[in-house]
């Protein structure tokens, strides 16, 4: 048995070795490659991708402001090609990234705020959001972070840069042609209503939930506007979910911690108040070119933290983050010296407030059907 193996070594020429294992380490890389990447859009005039909101979709717009709420520096980014900490909240990309790619526009949409991106980078699109901020207009001035009324005069700011270049007309239909994806609230019901005594002085939880709802139909009225068509509003997650939620309300008991159900209800009743708005928004446009649609991502998220283990999923930990200990660190927080778990595709959170990049590709899968109608023409 020996002498037979021996003599079927020798037999394999060592070029012939050599191809055998180039092709395995191809193999190899693709796999892994394409694990994140695989879906693409049907054809489409889509050139752009522009994005409105807070740290969910913010690509480092905050490295460029004064504020805490920023994450450019390790560990944020781990994940992400060279392991750059762009200022994304994640240990990788974003749903809009994802989205981006999958659309056929570009692999990561930069933020606006970075002046050195070129023509072309600006031309395919940009991320206006900035981590802390809500359509409350009190919320980004708790955090110090860029208001979605600042978010919009970018946006203006930003067309007439084009218009400069590529004149009035060709920013027009360049604008109309693009996908616009607008992510908030969150911050608006964590970060300030639950938590600062102001707005619940004001208005009880429905009146509150009108309030935002309001302010997000004008935002998007606003866009509108200014030329968009092709619009899509994303939900609140559950938010009695979120670790440092969890953590602030389970009077420190680190045995128990199951969502905070209250507060997840509290995001199911205004996500269907955004909704129904959202629908008659597009209809009361009469417009056969526009097209805005709600994003739940209400119902992925919970899908995985309720069947984390699922073989869809794989997730082995739901109510911590990787960064830290999992209950408190976001930010400035988790920082260089935190501890961070070694394989973050096992947690659904990366911090205690925003997901890992696995999460994020799994919304973005989710919501695939929704951009597939926003970008028909
Ligand atoms: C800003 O954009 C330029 C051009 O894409 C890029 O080379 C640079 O790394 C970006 N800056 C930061 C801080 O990400
Ligand atoms: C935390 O403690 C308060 C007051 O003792 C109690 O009302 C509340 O139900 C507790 N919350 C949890 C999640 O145990």
């Amino acid at each position: 048995m020996f002498l037979g193996m021996e003599t079927s070594m020798n037999i394999l020429h060592p070029n012939l070795v050599l191809f055998f294992l180039r092709t395995f380490i191809f193999l190899l890389r693709a796999s892994a490659e394409s694990s994140l990447a695989e879906p693409r859009a049907p054809v489409n005039s889509v050139q752009a991708i522009f994005v409105f909101g807070d740290s969910t979709s913010d690509p480092g717009n905050n490295n460029y402001i004064r504020t805490p709420f920023k994450s450019d520096f390790a560990p944020y980014g781990r994940d992400l090609p060279d392991h750059v900490a762009t200022g994304r909240f994640s240990n990788g990309r974003l749903s809009t990234d994802f989205i981006a790619r999958y659309v056929g526009i570009k692999e990561l949409v930069p933020p606006y705020l970075n002046s050195s991106l070129s023509i072309e980078e600006l031309m395919t699109g940009v991320s206006f959001a900035s981590a802390g901020s809500g359509y409350d207009p009190l919320t980004p001035t708790l955090s110090g972070v860029i208001p979605m009324s600042k978010q919009m005069d970018n946006f203006m700011q930003y067309k007439s840069r084009i218009a400069g270049t590529i004149g009035q007309e060709k920013t027009t239909e360049l604008i109309s042609k693009s996908v616009f994806i607008v992510s908030a609230g969150t911050n608006d019901f964590v970060v300030n209503y639950f938590t600062v005594p102001i707005r619940k002085k004001m208005y009880t939880i429905p009146q509150y939930q009108h309030f935002l709802v309001q302010n997000v139909h004008q935002f998007i009225k606003n866009l509108w506007d200014q030329g968009a068509r092709k619009i899509a509003v994303v939900g609140v997650p559950p938010m009695g979910c979120l670790p440092i939620v969890i953590t602030m309300a389970s009077n420190n008991s680190i045995s128990r911690r199951g969502c905070i159900e209250s507060l997840s209800s509290v995001a199911t009743d205004y996500n269907q108040l955004l909704q129904v708005n959202l629908k008659s928004l597009e209809l009361s446009l009469q417009d056969q070119h526009t097209k805005i649609a709600y994003i739940d991502v209400y119902s992925p998220l919970h899908d995985m933290i309720q069947f984390a283990r699922n073989s869809n999923y794989g997730f082995e930990h739901v109510n911590s983050g990787c960064c830290g200990t999992g209950y408190l660190e976001t930010a400035f927080m988790c920082n260089p010296a935190a501890y961070v778990c070694s394989d973050a595709s096992k947690y659904v959170f990366w911090d205690s407030i925003h997901p890992t990049e696995m999460t994020y590709y799994l919304i973005f899968k989710s919501l695939r059907s929704v951009i597939d109608y926003i970008i028909k023409d």
